[in-house]
């Protein structure tokens, strides 16, 4: 007699007994790492896992709670945590549990976006969900839209591909030195020229020092790519100022707010994004400062028309009868074609915390990281680079190489006491703290200073 299939996630209930088994492997795994991240650096690692793995494809299963107690237990037990206080290296967030619980419901319906008859209402949710986000970036616009992508580095493409589109290959890129890798490899994707880099020594784009690149970059289109929030530290372009030059040389903006987008739901910071909405398009992410497991990524436009270039049929998705019958057209919403309802997590988000909500916890980040440089400052043995604008405090013990202060990063991780970037500024090293954990302490924010002037003294 042949075995029953297993179940299948519409059958809630045994959704909720493996669920309790993978939330109990969860618990069991975090206790037996007991940090933000395991001890013993990739080898280690590697060993535990090949060894809970075993045969990656067995002839024979052993079971779906054997399989998801060993492998969420082991997963746990090697990660690297963002919702410990000391994992702060990278725009890599502790998620929301209700966030987190949508997700669940969103994989366990599964609906996929390229077509209304897989996704009937969560087509209809990410409409309304990202026309209001859209209208949050680009308040006083007739017109705005967003695309829900992957994340920062689709948003960035996809900006490039609709700039490309209006104007054609000969289009140029006009970036910060600070800007996010992947303008450079869109435009290399797109065929376009390498992008233009102008130098930021004061680490954001200096209008004047944009002028004259743009008068530099000879006649032709122009797409010019500021940054609200730099990856490396948090450091926002002024906007306003960069929106006169572009509109004076007749360059687009796009600014890349994958990091600092966001701060719009604080009333208390929303001003550091002033000019925001004089791009044509931005790229926000909600998988950064905003709580949200990944995926949750972002492009708005300014005006929806200009998304009118990515419509494309298939006729087993959006045939031309079904579109004329009133199905929607799903397909121009993304270059992916099976696409994951990413938008419920964020709705859920929405509603549960309002913008007052989501606000505080920005703002709670914003205050942690004023508090952690505070600490820094009065630290004898420590340098602050400078005041953070966002949620990124670098640092470096005073007179440490380099490659010390690289070290210092590598013994952390290695011993799994704390996870700390690094980012080159001013020529040096740092440390980097970002500090994305609204849960995070006064005392957790010593324990970092406290195991970095540590390790520099061993
Ligand atoms: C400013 C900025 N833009 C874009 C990205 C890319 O985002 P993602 O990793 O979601 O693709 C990052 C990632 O850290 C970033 O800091």
């Amino acid at each position: 007699m042949r075995a029953a299939p297993p179940p299948l996630a519409a059958d809630t209930t045994a959704l909720s007994r493996l669920l309790g088994t993978a939330l109990d492997a969860l618990g069991e795994g975090a206790r037996a790492r007991g940090g933000p991240l395991p001890a013993g650096g990739p080898e280690a690692v590697a060993r535990r896992v090949r060894e809970a793995l075993g045969e990656p494809l067995p002839e024979t299963g052993r079971g779906p709670q054997e399989a998801l107690r060993t492998l969420v237990r082991v997963l746990a037990e090697g990660a690297a945590d963002p919702a410990d206080p000391l994992c702060a290296a990278h725009l890599h967030t502790p998620p929301l549990a209700l966030a987190a619980a949508a997700d669940l419901a969103a994989s366990a319906l599964n609906p996929s976006m390229d077509s209304w008859d897989q996704a009937p209402a969560a087509s209809a949710l990410e409409a309304e969900v990202t026309a209001a986000l859209a209208a949050e970036v680009f308040p006083g616009a007739g017109a705005p839209d967003a695309l829900v992508t992957t994340g920062g580095t689709e948003s960035n493409q996809l900006a490039l591909l609709l700039a490309r589109e209006r104007h054609g290959d000969g289009l140029r890129t006009v970036v910060g030195a600070g800007a996010h890798h992947s303008f450079r490899r869109a435009a290399w994707l797109l065929g376009l020229p390498e992008p233009v880099v102008v130098p930021t020594p004061s680490g954001t784009m200096d209008p004047e020092a944009l002028r004259e690149a743009l008068a530099g970059a000879g006649e032709g289109p122009v797409l010019v790519a500021a940054t609200a929030g730099t990856t490396d530290e948090g450091l926002v372009d002024p906007l306003p100022e960069i929106a006169e030059v572009c509109a004076g040389a007749r360059a687009e903006l796009h600014v890349d707010a994958a990091y600092g987008g966001p701060v719009l739901f604080s009333r208390t910071h929303r001003r550091l994004l002033d000019g925001l909405d004089r791009a044509r398009t931005v790229t926000v992410d909600l998988h950064k400062l905003g709580w949200q497991p990944a995926a949750a990524g972002l492009l708005a436009v300014r005006d929806a028309a200009d998304l009118t270039v990515l419509g494309h049929t298939a006729d087993y998705l959006n045939a031309d009868d079904d579109t004329e019958a009133g199905l929607p057209d799903l397909l121009g919403r993304s270059l992916r074609t099976t696409r994951r309802p990413d938008v419920l997590k964020t709705a859920v988000t929405l509603r549960a915390l309002g913008r007052t909500g989501l606000g505080a916890l920005v703002d709670r980040c914003m205050d942690l990281a004023q508090d952690l440089a505070d600490r820094v400052e009065k630290a004898p043995g420590l340098d602050l680079k400078d005041r953070p604008t966002l949620t990124t405090v670098l640092f470096r013990p005073s007179g440490a190489t380099d490659e010390a202060v690289a070290a210092i990063r590598r013994t952390l991780l290695a011993e799994g006491r704390a996870v700390l970037g690094r980012a080159k500024a001013d020529g040096r090293l740092w440390l980097k703290a970002t500090l994305l954990n609204p849960h995070a302490t006064p005392g957790d924010l010593d324990r970092i200073l406290t195991l970095v002037e540590g390790s520099a003294h061993r």
